[in-house]
């Protein structure tokens, strides 16, 4: 199988000059991940979150990406599985992490996302 690690893109959105939002992506054999999705605190829930990820689908389009997916934190503070359900996002699969340090444990859920774009 060809493995091809490429496009390691960054988009940003601009408001009066001013970056608010940013989203890394990466490709690899037609498939994207999407590394980083921020927004300025300032700026959420104003829909720039929701501009960017349709200008990162719409070049994943253009370039014959399939399949989108993200990991997200399950988070009670902070539910972001809700903003990409919004968006058109299905859970793939959850992973139960337990995290074992020295003076340190922890215990946390992954949410793998994935959007079919084709
Ligand atoms: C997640 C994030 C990118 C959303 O950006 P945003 O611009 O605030 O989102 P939008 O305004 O486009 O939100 C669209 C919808 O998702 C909902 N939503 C957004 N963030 C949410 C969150 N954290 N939890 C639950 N719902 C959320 C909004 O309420 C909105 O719903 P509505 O259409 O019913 O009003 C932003 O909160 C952020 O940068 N968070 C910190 C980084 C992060 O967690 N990134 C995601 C992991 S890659």
């Amino acid at each position: 199988m060809k493995y091809i690690l490429n496009n390691l893109i960054t988009f940003k959105k601009t408001v009066n000059f001013k970056e608010i939002a940013l989203c890394k992506i990466m490709t690899y054999n037609n498939i994207c991940t999407i590394n980083h999705l921020f927004v300025d605190k300032k700026y959420r829930n104003l829909n720039y979150g929701s501009e960017l990820l349709k200008i990162v689908e719409n070049h994943c389009i253009h370039n014959n990406i399939e399949l989108i997916n993200v990991t997200v934190h399950e988070d009670s503070l902070s539910n972001t599985r809700f903003f990409y359900f919004k968006n058109g996002y299905l859970i793939n699969y959850k992973i139960d992490s337990k995290i074992h340090l020295t003076n340190c444990d922890d215990e946390y859920t992954l949410i793998n996302m994935y959007k079919k774009l084709i």
